[in-house]
């Protein structure tokens, strides 16, 4: 397996600060799933055409069966990760983003201010998660049966 992991931050891919969302994704995977997993690590600020081209690459060139993004799915102004995900998706998986903030606003009611989306790229998965590390603990557990099955359904295994 394969995963592309994508930090959008302005200021963590700056050096402003340390991103720890991104080591994150994997912590959470790695405590999930048993499966061995080649990481691809990625750190980008919020540009939507940069973004777009670095989803392509990571599904395209370096076919990765599923790709996390972490940051810019909120309201401000440079947040443009759902934009440049759906610019490259093929078909999207809106249930994602409705679990994330259906379940998590039980605990933080600002967990619908994220746009978080996802969907399919070939036969790579790619899903946005909101940029806090704790949103990561949060949501990435909740999402990962669908995750599984998904994958299994882009090989044709389903
Ligand atoms: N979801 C969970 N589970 N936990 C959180 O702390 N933070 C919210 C929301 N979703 C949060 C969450 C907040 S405050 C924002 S602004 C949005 O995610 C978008 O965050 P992002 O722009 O870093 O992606």
């Amino acid at each position: 397996m394969k995963i592309g992991r994508l930090t959008l931050s302005d200021r963590a891919s700056a050096g402003v600060y340390t991103d720890r969302s991104g080591p994150e994704i994997e912590r959470v995977i790695a405590e999930l799933w048993a499966d061995p997993v080649e990481w691809v690590a990625r750190i980008l600020p919020d540009e939507q055409a940069q973004i777009a081209e670095t989803l392509r690459e990571l599904c395209d060139l370096e076919h990765c069966d599923l790709v996390v993004t972490t940051g810019g799915t909120g309201p401000s102004a440079r947040d443009v990760t759902p934009e440049a995900t759906r610019e490259v998706l093929d078909r999207e998986l809106p249930g994602f983003g409705e679990v994330m903030r259906m379940q998590s606003y039980a605990k933080v009611p600002t967990a619908i201010l994220s746009r978080a989306t996802a969907g399919t790229r070939g036969q790579s998965l790619v899903v946005n998660l909101p940029g806090n590390p704790r949103a990561i603990g949060e949501c990435l557990p909740l999402l990962l049966p669908a995750i599984r099955e998904a994958l299994r359904h882009l090989r044709g295994e389903s």
